[in-house]
């Protein structure tokens, strides 16, 4: 089975900082990795690679077989809607509702201007609504982002990855600002996409028991370096 992310030989510096040192790694639909590594380690610098945020200095990504890094523009564009990310830090404009925030993700290339006016097709609200429906917040479709509860807006974040039809699912650290409840919420969650939609799921925590309790696979990160887990 291809797998759905696969990243070879990635190393990023920042200065004379080895960040990320030569980091293979590859994800295939269903499956939730979970990397675990002290801070500083580069388990977000690995995702800013892999999402594009960053370049990484030497390595390739192939998203369904296909290498990222040469592609601009639209192309470009449709390759990031398949990497889906969820932070710590909510990452949601707070003043617009729980569904604008998933609609905007839906279109990427929209300005937020239209997505406030509320100009997107209808097609696009049916699939964030359901979306919403599916990360259990039915009732909070029409709330304003900044009022939800934190492992509310970390479901928001996940809605929006549905939506935009990612195949991969980024998660930097998404239960460290909850309560351990709302915590197992999430990392069920997730866990149930990888079952029931072939989602890929790459999550980074600070608790091994938590790894333990929801991870195929765990990978540990040191001083750049990535290695695979026993368990
Ligand atoms: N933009 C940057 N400029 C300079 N140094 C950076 C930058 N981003 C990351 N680093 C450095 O790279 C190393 C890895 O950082 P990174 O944020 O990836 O670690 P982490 O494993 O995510 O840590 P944490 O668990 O605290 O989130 C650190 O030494 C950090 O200071
Ligand atoms: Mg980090």
């Amino acid at each position: 089975m291809t797998p759905v992310l696969q990243a070879t030989n990635l190393s990023k510096k920042f200065g004379a900082r080895v960040a990320v040192s030569d980091v293979s790694l590859s994800v295939s639909a269903g499956e939730f990795i979970v990397i675990l590594g002290p801070s500083g380690s580069g388990k977000t610098s690995v995702f800013r690679c892999l999402s594009r945020l960053e370049d990484a200095d030497t390595g390739s990504i192939l998203i369904d077989g296909a290498p990222i890094e040469t592609l601009r523009g639209r192309a470009l564009a449709e390759q990031r809607r398949k990497i889906g990310v969820v932070f710590q830090q909510f990452n949601l404009v707070g003043r617009i509702s729980a569904l604008e925030n998933v609609v905007a993700g839906r279109l990427a290339d929209t300005p937020l201007w239209r997505v406030m006016l509320g100009r997107f097709a209808q097609a696009d609200l049916r699939k964030s609504a359901e979306a919403l429906i599916a990360v259990g917040l039915r009732d909070q479709i029409h709330q304003r982002a900044s009022t939800l509860s934190g492992g509310q807006q970390q479901r928001v974040a996940i809605a929006r990855a549905l939506a935009q039809e990612s195949r991969v699912l980024l998660a930097d650290e998404p239960v460290a600002s909850l309560d351990p409840e709302a915590a197992q919420t999430i990392l069920t969650l997730m866990r149930d996409l990888t079952r029931t939609r072939g989602l890929a799921v790459i999550c980074t925590l600070h608790q091994p028991a938590l790894a333990q309790t929801y991870a195929d696979r765990i990978l540990r990160m040191e001083d750049g370096v990535m290695s695979e887990s026993a368990r």
